[in-house]
């Protein structure tokens, strides 16, 4: 266990996803940069958000969005400069909003200087065994292929070099090779590099797949364990315990957790199954998914956290649920062929729920009660829409909507040269879908989202009580006790689209009163006999119990 760990800022944090091509455009080119970033830095502070991840911001020819790095040591142009990124950080941090951002070593674009020179390397040399390379296609044979519509094997020749080399991701992404201690090395340099400019965390992408072994599934295998496990030695040592790493683990509760090691690899890991089914719950109108999820998740160390998450920058991915209930989520929730995108669905919170403000609110209610770090999608918070007919995720990543104004206030720029168009979609329109008429309507989602995040951090109970399953007779009503040292909160939440009645058993807390805490309304008190409430269609409360 590591013992070097001073702060962990991160378990109590509220993190906000931010790709800054979609934020905020200062220099009217059509694309968000930091300068922009910077100037809504007062709306993030203002939603309360304590740490936002940022998405790649590195040079990269953009065929993924950034995910495929062609240099790591500086700012793509686009986004500004180094000193722009610098003066980011400097304001978040003062206005106590700690930076993530994002490192994607397990491959990079096939324009980065690595991935040429190992091409003009002699076979063998260090410089050639940066990537990793076969005379045939059949090595590591059946390892799953993730972005199945977009390729159709994890090998692509090379015809310079007559060879293949492995890519878990898109052809162009060459996959780093970990067994070369030089790539190793090169990893630690990077991260050196950005801790010294103060980084607070990482986000470290697609983690599972650094080492290939063959007869496994080249996933999870003890080498990748090892090397976190430098890693996070390798960063305390050179700065400290405060520096965060967040895993992109996305497997079954058991696998994911491994990346937490002994508290000695990752401090977070997103909850990826737990994620499906919230959505699963909500269309069965039944608890019992996400009872089992929780079941199955182990106990992990206590410097550890899991980061919750209703949607971000991909599809709602379906990895980690069975075959049968991947066509559920399917028939339910993209019923429109277009929506579906590798083995998920390429659509918003909002569209997700129908538009529906009960259900987006019962969705974040869960979000912010359940064990974990909420991590919020950029947009969510006023409940953007999306758009499935662009290319490949681009759906999910359309600019902010700041305004009724040009472009949604997202950028002055000829609304052709914007990098994506802005959701029109009748629905969802950002006229008025945006963040000047919610800042003006008192009961709006944003300010409900305001409200939530500040009751979330008032309560150290939903930050990281315990948590206690209760098992109502009614099965549409998911139920639970968090509870800390200082305070106990009752969160029942009603999955179902009719009103419900619900008999809870809290006679161990008899004789104490409860408040519903989002509007402070007392209500009755506890005795030994049962607790009834009644909820509306989608409803849920917060109760303190005094
Ligand atoms: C990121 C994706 C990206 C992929 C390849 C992921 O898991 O979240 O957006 O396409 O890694 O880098």
């Amino acid at each position: 266990m590591s013992t070097h760990t001073t702060d962990l800022w991160y378990k109590d944090a509220v993190i906000y996803e931010l790709p800054l091509k979609s934020f905020y455009d200062s220099n009217d080119d059509g694309i968000g940069d930091f300068r922009g970033a910077i100037d809504k830095l007062d709306y993030l502070e203002e939603l309360g958000v304590t740490a936002v991840w940022l998405l790649p911001f590195f040079p990269s020819p953009l065929k993924d969005d950034g995910y495929d790095i062609a240099d790591y040591y500086t700012v793509n142009p686009i986004y500004g400069t180094l000193d722009d990124f610098r003066e980011f950080v400097a304001g978040a941090k003062r206005r106590g909003i700690r930076v993530i951002i994002e490192l994607v070593i397990n491959h990079t674009s096939d324009q980065h200087p690595w991935f040429k020179r190992a091409k003009e390397a002699p076979e063998g040399s260090s410089f050639r065994n940066f990537y990793v390379w076969s005379r045939s296609a059949d090595k590591y044979e059946g390892v799953r292929i993730i972005f199945k519509d977009f390729e159709d094997s994890n090998w692509t020749w090379d015809p310079e070099i007559e060879q293949y080399y492995w890519h878990r991701f898109y052809h162009h992404q060459p996959d780093l090779n970990f067994d070369n201690p030089e790539v190793r090395l090169e990893i630690f340099k990077i991260i050196d590099y950005w801790a010294d400019f103060g980084v607070d965390g990482f986000r470290l992408d697609a983690i599972p797949y650094l080492f290939e072994r063959e007869g496994t599934s080249c996933e999870n295998v003890p080498e990748t364990h090892a090397f976190l496990k430098e890693l996070r030695a390798h960063i305390e040592r050179k700065h400290g315990g405060e520096i965060m790493l967040l895993a992109e683990a996305n497997m079954w509760p058991k696998d994911s957790a491994a990346y937490f090691g002994e508290g000695d690899e990752c401090h977070m890991n997103f909850h990826f199954p737990l994620m499906p089914r919230l959505y699963m719950a909500l269309k069965r109108h039944h608890r019992q998914d996400i009872v089992d999820i929780l079941d199955e998740t182990p106990e992990i160390p206590s410097v550890c956290q899991w980061a919750t998450f209703l949607r971000n920058h991909d599809e709602l991915t379906l990895e980690m649920v069975t075959e049968m209930d991947r066509w559920f989520m399917w028939e339910e929730y993209a019923e429109n062929h277009q929506a579906r995108i590798n083995l998920g669905i390429r659509l918003r919170l909002a569209r997700l729920m129908d538009g529906s403000r009960r259900k987006m609110e019962l969705m974040n209610s869960l979000l912010f009660s359940m064990p974990g770090t909420p991590v919020l999608y950029y947009g969510d918070e006023i409940g953007m829409g999306d758009n499935c007919y662009l290319n490949d995720r681009d759906g999910v990543r359309t600019p902010m909507q700041w305004n009724a104004n040009l472009n949604a206030g997202f950028s002055n720029a000829n609304p052709q040269e914007l990098y994506l168009p802005v959701v029109i979609d009748p629905e969802f329109n950002y006229r008025t879908i945006n963040v000047e008429v919610q800042e003006k309507r008192h009961r709006s989602m944003l300010q409900w989202m305001r409200k939530m995040i500040g009751i979330y951090k008032d309560h150290p109970a939903l930050r990281s009580g315990d948590m206690q399953l209760l098992f109502p007779a009614n099965e549409r009503i998911l139920a639970y006790i968090r509870s800390c040292p200082s305070e106990t909160v009752l969160v029942v939440a009603n999955l179902s689209y009719k009103p419900e009645v619900v008999e809870l058993d809290l006679s161990e807390y008899a004789g104490r009163s409860t408040r519903e805490m989002i509007y402070e309304t007392p209500f009755p008190q506890i005795t030994d006999r049962p607790f009834l409430l009644t909820l509306g269609a989608y409803g849920f409360y917060w109760l303190q119990i005094d």
